[in-house]
């Protein structure tokens, strides 16, 4: 049988279509826009979202026997706010996870139920990102359409409704909302009250790799796919990149660089961070994990090389970097383009190059940028340190790990191993898992990534260079203090 694993991303949804011994047979992808209305806004329309994944379907499906797929889950883009009224229809542009326009709703609700309390009931703190202080913006700046909302979703879910009709979200990507009492799988009485929302209006509840229902007969119909086919509550794209990167059980850490970067964490049991600064979320395979997010990574170097310098070819802007360069950069490059999640949780905050001089070249701010997005994850790594988490090695997924440059700088400054999968297709592989499992072609989604887990190649740190990348990020982690207070005065203001 085939199964089809959507990631539902922030720059384009890729589908692909899988076989059971996990053999990628074919993908396909559409691009979409994205909006930012305001500086630090960033809003996007879920009807792209559909629109891509059906004409991407129509490609993928091309010469393929439709009659042998048997399961769908999507991998999604978490946090998005999306909202529909009493029709089903959509009320507003999604608020995306990197939206910043929450920051006084986010003060506020960390201020009323306090750290502890909040910790208490969801298991984190209020981040502008999330989901529940994208509700609070709505009811206070749009209380007329905050009054129609019939049903509260995420990105994902709403292409699940499209393809079955059922109103579900799965329990890795609730725990972004900051509504779920993550430890103990179930809405937050407290919190939803506090948003002024009632359960009736949130999706039903789901394990990643349960079946949510089959196809609604006019979608079948429409892409041409069997009415029957499983689609499972799918994952947030992280803990469903997690699994397609076989990153489940006690202690496993992967990293992805996609348009954000995240740190994530595998555990058996819900951990606590007791200051709140790493997510605690539910993983896609029952069990939890820790995560840290960044919310610029490949999109930095993309705004960097593509949108600044118009570069021609990634080969070409790296290709002059050499081994001996890295850790003796001058140039220090934070990449906070859409202010920072964590470790700082300060939608102010804005990219910066530093130190440089009249002999800077455009390579080294090239690497600077490189470099910044790993320091920026590192801080992610030195709080699971804290927490007393050894990680010696980890998963290196997402855009960002097709770049060979790049894993040998966060191996080095990250001073662990880091291993990247044959298959670069996180989220998208990870949802086909979950479908595999669903529709009931493996017991468990651990047993599926048991079978399933693909080559992975190696690199290691270098002692030398990582001793350097250490003195450096001594440097880097001094800048984001010593600029913090200047940041709310930085936009232009009339
Ligand atoms: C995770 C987060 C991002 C998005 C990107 O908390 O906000 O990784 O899921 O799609």
């Amino acid at each position: 049988m085939l199964y089809l694993g959507v990631d539902l991303g922030t720059s384009s949804v890729k589908l692909l279509l899988v076989d059971e011994t996990g053999a990628v047979i074919k993908t396909a992808s559409r691009t979409y826009p994205l909006e930012f209305p305001q500086p630090g806004w960033s809003q996007q329309n879920p009807e792209d979202w559909w629109k891509g994944t059906c004409e991407a379907m129509g490609e993928l499906l091309q010469g393929v026997n439709s009659a042998q797929i048997a399961g769908l889950a999507v991998g999604g883009q978490m946090h998005g706010l999306v909202v529909l009224d009493e029709h089903d229809q959509v009320i507003r542009p999604a608020i995306l996870w990197n939206d910043g326009r929450t920051a006084e709703e986010t003060r506020e609700m960390n201020a009323h139920f306090g750290r502890e309390g909040l910790l208490s009931l969801a298991g984190n703190i209020a981040f502008a990102g999330f989901t529940a202080p994208k509700l609070l913006w709505m009811r206070r700046h749009e209380p007329a359409l905050f009054a129609k909302i019939n049903k509260i979703m995420l990105p994902k879910d709403y292409l699940v409704y499209r393809l079955t009709g059922v109103h579900s979200c799965d329990f890795s990507d609730a725990s972004g909302m900051l509504l779920l009492d993550v430890a103990n799988r179930r809405w937050s009485q407290a919190l939803l009250d506090y948003c002024g929302v009632t359960e009736a209006q949130m999706p039903k509840l789901f394990e990643s790799y349960e079946a949510v229902g089959t196809l609604r007969p006019e979608i079948a119909l429409q892409l041409g796919l069997p009415q029957r086919v499983v689609v499972a509550a799918g994952a947030g794209d992280n803990a469903a990149a997690a699994v397609g990167t076989g990153t489940v059980g006690e202690g496993r850490c992967n990293i992805s660089l996609g348009t954000s970067g995240t740190v994530f964490i595998s555990s058996d049991t819900f951990r606590l961070p007791p200051l709140g600064n790493l997510h605690a979320f539910a993983h896609a395979d029952g069990a939890y994990h820790l995560m840290g997010c960044i919310l610029s990574a490949a999109s930095a170097y993309g705004w960097w090389t593509k949108d600044v310098l118009q570069a021609v070819s990634d080969a070409e802007e790296q290709n002059s970097i050499a081994d001996d360069d890295l850790g003796r950069n001058p140039v220090f490059f934070l990449p906070y383009l859409m202010g920072e999640r964590s470790p700082h949780n300060d939608p102010d905050a804005r990219g910066a190059f530093l130190g440089m001089s009249m002999d800077t070249t455009r390579a080294q701010m090239t690497q600077a940028v490189l470099e910044g997005v790993a320091f920026a994850i590192r801080d992610s790594v030195e709080i699971a340190r804290a927490l007393g988490i050894t990680i010696r090695e980890s998963g290196l997924c997402g855009g960002g790990a097709k770049s060979m440059l790049w894993r040998k700088i966060m191996a080095n400054a990250l001073n662990i191993e880091i291993q990247v999968p044959e298959l670069e297709e996180g989220a998208g592989y990870g949802g086909a898992v979950l479908a595999m499992v669903a529709a009931g072609a493996y017991p468990s989604v651990r047993a599926a990534c048991e079978k399933l887990q693909s080559r992975r190649r190696c690199y290691r740190p270098d002692p030398a260079i990582a001793a350097r990348y250490e003195a450096r990020y001594q440097v880097y982690r001094s800048l984001y203090p010593a600029l913090q207070t200047l940041y709310p005065t930085l936009a232009w203001k009339e």
